[in-house]
C-alpha cells in the first residue's frame, strides 16, 4: 500500500486506536465461587449478556446473570477443573459453534466437538448460538410439504416445510419414533428437495443416542443428518445450549445454501428443567413450577427461527452461471422502486421476492428491448426452511401444565401421543381428535387432500360411535356401518416403526380405506391385504403409481381407474394367498 506523506499521521492514529480497543477487549476477572456448572466471577464489569468467557483450565462458558457486584455465568465444560481464584477472560465475542457440510453424518456435542471418535470435523464455518430470527417481509408462507411417511400424520396432520409441529405425549408413547422416523422417510427425496435433518438429543441416556445413531446409519438416514447429544450425564448448561446449537446448524444449510432443513428437539420438556435448574442456582426468581419468568422466551426464541425464506430472482445476464448468489448482477429496473406494480423490484438491488417474485421478474425481462441477452435467476441460496419438531414429555397427559401450554403456544400445531392407543396396540398412537396442523391443507399434496378430506371427521366420529356402542345398544345399520369402516382405518393406519410409506402408497391405502373398499375385509386382515394391494399396483400398474408420483394429483379418470385396480385385486386376492376364512367379495 502507498500512503501520500499528509496521510501518515492519520493512518498511525488510527491504527493506535485500534490497537487499545483490542487491548480493552481481554479483561480478566477472577472467580468468586464455583459449582454445579456455574461460576460467580469478579472484575468483569464490561462483560456483555450471552459473552463466550474462557476459563484458566480452558473450558468455556457464557455470561448468563449481570450482577451489581459480580457475573454470574454457566460453565460449558468441566467445572470441576476451575478453582476459586482462578482467571477468568473476556472474549468480546457470542458463544458460536462450527457449521457446514462436514458436520454432516457426525455426533457431536453442543459446542459442535466430536463425540463419535472420527477424528477432528474441519470446517472454516462457525454461526453464532443465538441468531435473532427473520422479519415477516423475509419469509413466504409455508405451502411444500414435509413428508413424514407417516399415513396417519400426512394424510390428517400435514406438515409443511417451516413449519413448527409439536409432538406431545407421556413416557413411552412413541414421541422419539415419529421423529426418528420422519428423518429415516426424507431418504426418499430426490436431490433438488434434500432435507438436511438435525437430531438433538437432550438428556437422554448415551446408551439410547448410541442406538439411535446406530439405527440412522444402518437405514442410510446419518448420510444427511447431524446428531448433537447433550446426555442427561452431561452439565445442565450443556442442555440448556444443545437446541440452540442445532438450530445455528441448520441455519447454515437454509440460509448460506438455501437448502429445506429438518430440526428434532428431543425434548424440550428436559432443556426447561436444565434451565430451571441453572436459573434456581444463579438466584433468579423462581415463578410458577419454579422455572424462572422467561421461561417462555427460552422456547419461543428457538422456535421462531424455524421459518420459510422467500425466493429470490432477479434478471441477470445470460452467461451468469446457475449458482450464482452475487445480487450485483441484476439488471436494475431504471425507474427503480417507482415502477409500475407488475415488474417493480422488491429490493433496491433490483431483485424480486414475493408474491409472484418470478412472475414479476419475467415480465420485466419481456419489457427489455435487448432481452435475448439476459435471463431470469432464481438466487440458490435463497428460500431455504427449517421444520422444527419439538418433543415435549407430559406427566399423567397433563398438556395444561407450564412447559407443554408454553409450547403448544408457540408451535404451529401439535401430534398428541396417547398410551392408551399406545397399549392397545394403535401404534403411532396418536389421538386424532385433539392433534392439529395449523398449516394444514396448504402443505398438502392435492393427491392426499383428495383422499383424506374425510378421513378426520371419520376416525372422530367412530371414536364417538365406539364409546356408545359399548353400551351395548342395538345399532341400526348406518351406525354399524360407520363403525365398521372406522374399525377398518384405524387398523389401515397403524404402521410399523422405520416403515415410512411413498406418497404413492400412503394415497393408494388411504384411497381403499376411504372409499370402502376395505368395508367387508376382516379387521385383523386389514394389514394383510394392504400389503398385498400395493405391491400388486407396484407389479401390475406401475403406470398409475408414476402418475400419482408425476402429477402429485388424482386427476381426470384416475381415481376410476385406482378403484377398478382395487376390484381387479380383490378378486385375485381371494383366489390366491387369502387365509381360510377371510375371503373378500369382488
Ligand atoms: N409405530 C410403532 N410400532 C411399533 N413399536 C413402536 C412404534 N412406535 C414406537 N414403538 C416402540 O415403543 C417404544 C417407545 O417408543 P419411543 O422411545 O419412541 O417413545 P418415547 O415417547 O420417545 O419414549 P421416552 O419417553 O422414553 O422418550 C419403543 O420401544 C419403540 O420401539
Ligand atoms: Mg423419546
Amino acid at each position: 500500500m502507498r500512503f501520500k506523506v499528509d496521510e501518515i499521521a492519520s493512518v498511525i492514529e488510527e491504527e493506535i486506536r485500534k490497537y487499545r480497543t483490542e487491548v480493552d477487549l481481554s479483561e480478566v476477572g477472577k472467580v468468586l465461587e464455583v459449582g454445579d456448572g456455574i461460576a460467580r466471577i469478579y472484575g468483569l464489569t464490561g462483560a456483555m449478556a450471552g459473552e463466550r468467557l474462557e476459563f484458566a483450565n480452558g473450558a468455556q462458558g457464557q455470561v448468563f446473570n449481570l450482577e451489581e457486584g459480580s457475573v454470574g455465568a454457566v460453565v460449558l465444560g468441566d467445572y470441576l477443573g476451575i478453582k476459586e481464584g482462578d482467571e477468568v477472560r473476556r472474549t468480546g465475542e457470542l458463544l458460536s459453534v462450527p457449521v457446514g457440510p462436514a458436520l454432516i453424518g457426525r455426533v457431536v456435542d453442543p459446542l459442535g466437538r466430536p463425540l463419535d471418535g472420527k477424528g477432528d470435523i474441519n470446517t472454516p464455518y462457525r454461526r453464532p448460538l443465538e441468531f435473532k430470527a427473520p422479519g415477516i417481509a423475509e419469509r413466504q408462507p409455508v405451502t411444500e410439504p414435509l413428508q413424514t411417511g407417516i399415513k396417519a400424520i400426512d394424510g390428517m396432520i400435514p406438515i409443511g416445510r417451516g413449519q413448527r409441529e409439536l409432538i406431545i405425549g407421556d413416557r413411552k408413547t412413541g414421541k422419539t419414533a415419529v421423529a426418528i422416523d420422519t428423518i429415516v422417510n426424507q431418504r426418499g427425496n430426490p436431490p433438488e428437495e434434500k432435507v438436511i435433518c438435525v437430531y438433538v438429543a437432550i438428556g437422554l441416556k448415551e446408551s439410547t443416542v448410541v442406538g439411535l445413531v446406530d439405527k440412522l446409519r444402518e437405514v442410510g438416514a446419518l448420510d444427511y443428518t447431524i446428531v448433537i447429544s447433550a446426555s442427561a450425564a452431561d452439565p445442565a448448561p450443556l442442555q440448556y445450549i444443545a437446541p440452540y446449537a442445532g438450530a445455528a446448524m441448520a441455519e447454515y444449510f437454509m440460509y448460506q445454501e438455501g437448502q429445506a432443513t429438518l430440526c428434532v428437539y428431543d425434548d424440550l420438556s428436559k432443556q426447561a428443567q436444565a434451565y430451571r435448574q441453572l436459573s434456581l442456582l444463579l438466584r433468579r426468581p423462581p415463578g410458577r413450577e419454579a422455572y424462572p419468568g422467561d421461561v417462555f422466551y427460552l422456547h419461543s426464541r428457538l422456535l421462531e427461527r424455524s421459518v420459510k425464506m422467500r425466493d429470490e430472482y432477479a434478471v441477470v445476464p445470460k452467461d451468469t452461471p446457475a449458482d450464482s448468489r452475487d445480487r450485483a448482477l441484476a439488471v436494475k429496473h431504471p425507474e427503480g422502486l417507482a415502477a409500475p406494480a407488475e415488474v417493480r423490484p422488491d429490493g433496491a438491488d433490483g431483485t424480486y421476492h414475493r408474491p409472484h417474485g418470478k412472475h414479476k421478474a419475467e415480465a420485466f425481462l419481456a419489457s427489455l428491448p435487448d432481452k435475448d441477452k439476459y435471463k431470469v435467476h432464481r438466487f440458490p441460496d435463497s428460500g431455504g426452511s427449517m421444520t422444527a419438531l419439538p418433543i415435549i414429555e407430559t406427566l399423567e397427559g397433563e398438556v395444561s401444565a407450564y412447559i407443554p401450554t408454553n409450547v403448544i403456544s408457540i408451535t404451529d400445531g401439535q401430534i398428541y401421543l396417547e398410551p392408551d392407543l399406545f397399549f392397545a396396540g394403535v401404534r403411532p398412537a396418536i389421538n386424532v381428535g385433539i392433534s392439529v396442523s395449523r398449516v394444514g391443507g396448504n402443505a398438502q399434496r392435492k393427491a392426499m387432500k383428495k383422499v383424506a378430506g374425510s378421513l378426520r371427521l371419520d376416525l372422530a366420529a367412530f371414536r364417538e360411535l365406539e364409546a356408545f356402542a359399548q353400551l351395548g345398544t342395538e345399532l341400526d345399520t348406518a351406525t354399524q356401518r360407520q363403525l365398521d369402516r372406522g374399525q377398518r382405518m384405524v387398523e389401515l393406519l397403524k404402521q410399523p416403526q422405520y416403515q415410512p410409506y411413498n406418497v404413492n402408497e400412503e394415497v393408494l391405502s388411504i384411497f381403499a380405506g376411504t372409499r370402502g373398499f376395505l368395508d367387508d375385509v376382516p379387521v385383523r386382515e386389514v394389514a394383510r391385504f394392504e400389503g398385498a394391494m400395493l405391491k400388486f399396483f407396484r407389479d401390475q400398474h406401475p403406470e398409475i403409481v408414476d402418475e400419482i408420483d408425476r402429477t402429485k394429483d388424482l386427476g381426470g379418470d384416475l381415481p376410476d381407474r385406482i378403484g377398478q385396480a382395487i376390484r381387479d385385486f380383490k378378486s385375485q386376492y381371494n383366489k390366491a394367498a387369502a387365509p381360510k376364512g377371510s375371503e373378500v367379495a369382488a
